[in-house]
């Protein structure tokens, strides 16, 4: 049987359910399993590109949920045609039609997006097999990495003309356009052929997401003569405050070259008061990138895939 489970409703039986059928797929992977209050934080909250709290459509065995399919849209205008989605179901279930059967019960969660990613494909797992046999192509590849917190790289110094402003939280007045230019400057990043739109930030939606943040946020901005030259944003898991998020790191076009780039995510390192650990994720193409984050001390973890349909190519 499949069927919605609102999960701001559902009882705690479904939301430790559907946490079970996650961790149970994590643990398989070899990867580390989240905890349970991270995983509702996260379905519940919208995410830091802009997607909505998550939806669900659930399939069950005797009432226990065994698989299911994580669905989230955008209300932003440049992600309105795109909705990301997720199907996981119990190993001892699988290879029954449960995985087909759950992905075209998303069409009921949709609102006319035309375009199905998922961001979560593991290479050398199954949902490679599962992904090409249900006409999913590869739109891009992502290397996920770690960083445990040591000894502390050195910054280096700034080229001349450069300055480095910090903050944690809401960015400051006279910053808030120069963040914002800065952040939809990953435009140009390597993330293949997605339809994702990673840059369509503006300061209303800025004051947005830091007026509904549940998690701590630091900031680094680099500035050239007093226009914006780089940024870096990391954020502080909001249940485990020792694991972070280093998120959008960019340096802009005219700057590039410089050893900018390490020298903001180097910076960062020394604001983050009790944080232990630090996961990234970056473009398997951008080697630059990669070897800035080698350079720190990030080690590579996993490969995963973005791919993507056509809605109107879902089989019913
Ligand atoms: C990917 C996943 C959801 C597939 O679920 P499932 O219920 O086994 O999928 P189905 O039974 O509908 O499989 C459909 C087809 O996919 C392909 N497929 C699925 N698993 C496969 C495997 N292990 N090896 C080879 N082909 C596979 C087959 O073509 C299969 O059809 P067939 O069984 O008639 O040969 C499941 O393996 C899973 O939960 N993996 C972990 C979660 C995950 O990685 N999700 C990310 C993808 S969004």
């Amino acid at each position: 049987m499949i069927e919605e489970l609102d999960f701001a409703q559902a009882s705690q039986d479904d939301r430790h359910g559907l946490y079970e059928v996650v961790a149970a797929w994590v643990v398989e992977d070899g990867r580390e399993p989240p905890l349970y209050e991270a995983c509702v934080a996260r379905w519940e909250n919208r995410d830091e590109l802009g997607f909505e709290a998550s939806r669900f459509m659930v399939a069950r065995e005797a009432g226990t949920i065994i698989g299911y399919v994580q669905v989230q849209v955008s209300e932003a205008e440049a992600n309105a045609h795109l909705a990301l989605a997720t199907v996981v179901v119990l190993p001892e279930h699988r290879r029954r039609g449960i995985g087909t059967a759950l992905l075209g019960s998303m069409r009921s969660l949709l609102a006319g997006q035309t375009v199905i990613e998922s961001w979560s494909v593991v290479e050398g797992t199954p949902a490679e097999q599962f992904a090409a046999a249900r006409g999913f192509r590869v739109v891009t590849s992502m290397t996920r990495q770690k960083l445990v917190l040591g000894e502390l790289p050195e910054v280096g110094a700034l080229p001349p003309g450069y300055e480095l402003v910090t903050w944690n939280g809401a960015a400051p007045d006279e910053l808030v356009e120069a963040f914002v230019e800065g952040l939809n400057a990953m435009a140009d990043a390597p993330f293949g052929e997605t339809a994702l739109d990673d840059a369509h930030n503006t300061v209303e939606s800025i004051r947005q997401a830091e007026a509904e943040a549940v998690a701590d946020r630091w900031v680094v901005l680099l500035l050239h003569k007093g226009e914006v030259a780089g940024v870096t944003v990391v954020e502080r898991n909001s249940v485990d405050t020792t694991v972070a998020e280093q998120l959008h790191t960019v340096v802009l076009p005219a700057h590039r070259g410089k050893g900018l780039g390490r020298l903001i995510k180097a910076s960062m390192l020394h604001n983050l008061t009790g944080v232990e650990r630090i996961f990234t994720r970056t473009s398997s193409e951008n080697e630059h990138m990669l070897r800035v984050n080698h350079s720190l001390g990030y080690q590579d973890l996993y490969i995963y895939k973005a791919v993507q349909a056509k809605t109107a190519d879902l089989q019913p």
